[in-house]
């Protein structure tokens, strides 16, 4: 199984990440025998799991559920899960406690969190403690509400020296890699190019040490707004509707289930009087 160290040499050796969410048991295998190099448990599962409209509801419970599901499918796979909303700001015991149900209860390899500044202190506390710290810069979902919507980060020369400084941040506080979300690509490169952990990027270009992007995107399976920087890669939702459509058809015309699908016995009648 790669480790954080395996990623960091990865960086060293110009060797791109391929990293992909999962929720689930059978989604988690399949990425893993596809060759992910790490999965993230994201706390995007609000939106293309749960059916919110963003991450905000995400509760600790949700994220502890589907990284036990995720770690049943994948055995053999580094598993990273996120904080979900407001689970690391309160306290440091509390942020400690999250922690501990998602590694020692879940199983998860390594934690993810959401922005820098008063944060930078928690990293270290987390990292000093153990845990292996991924930082997440640029857009930052949690914070829709005071963002304003989902807008490209650091397109200005002043955001984008303040994405730099707070990823160095991150960076000396200890995290073992960087997701950068939304920013500009030549930004992107920039902050890859400056750090020496590794920077995952989605909607951030090509030059970042590696890409995440959502399962359910990835393949085509859902109903919601797809992102710019999304490649949909197949249609399941396609498949899925076909293969339903034709199933209730089947039964309705009493096509399903064939002699196949059924069971037979010698039996020819059975009385309720055993007579
Ligand atoms: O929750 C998530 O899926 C994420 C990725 C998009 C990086 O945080
Ligand atoms: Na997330």
């Amino acid at each position: 199984m790669k480790t954080t160290s395996s990623f960091l040499k990865m960086k060293q050796n110009k060797e791109k990440i391929a990293m992909m969410t999962a929720y689930d048991a059978p989604a988690a295998k399949l990425v893993e025998q596809a060759g992910v190099d790490l999965i993230l448990v994201g706390d995007s599962l609000g939106m293309v799991v749960l059916g919110y409209d963003s991450t905000v509801p995400v509760t600790l419970d949700d994220m502890v559920m589907h990284t036990k599901a995720v770690k049943r499918g994948a055995k053999d796979t580094f598993v990273v899960t996120d904080f979900p909303f407001l689970s690391y700001h309160a306290s440091i015991e509390e942020t400690f406690q999250a922690a501990k149900r998602l590694m020692q209860e879940a199983g998860a390899h390594a934690v993810k969190l959401e922005g820098a500044d008063e944060l930078v202190d928690t990293i270290l506390k987390l990292t000093n403690a153990g845990v292996p710290v991924m930082g997440h810069l640029g857009l930052m979902p949690q914070s829709v509400g005071v963002l304003g919507g989902y807008k490209v980060q650091g397109k200005d020369e002043e955001s984008a020296a303040k994405l730099l400084k707070d990823a160095k941040a991150v960076e000396e506080a200890g995290a073992f890699a960087l997701v950068l979300e939304c920013v500009p690509e030549q930004v992107a490169a920039w902050v890859t190019e400056e750090l020496k952990i590794p920077v995952m990027g989605i909607g951030a270009g090509v030059h970042t040490d590696g890409q995440v992007l959502v399962y359910h995107d990835v393949i085509g399976y859902g109903e919601g707004h797809v992102p710019k920087f999304v490649k949909k890669y197949a249609n399941v939702s396609e498949t899925i509707q076909t293969a339903v459509s034709s199933y209730v058809e089947e039964v309705k015309k009493e096509q399903f289930p064939q002699k196949e699908h059924s069971f037979q016995s010698e039996v020819k009648q059975v009385s309720l009087y055993g007579g």
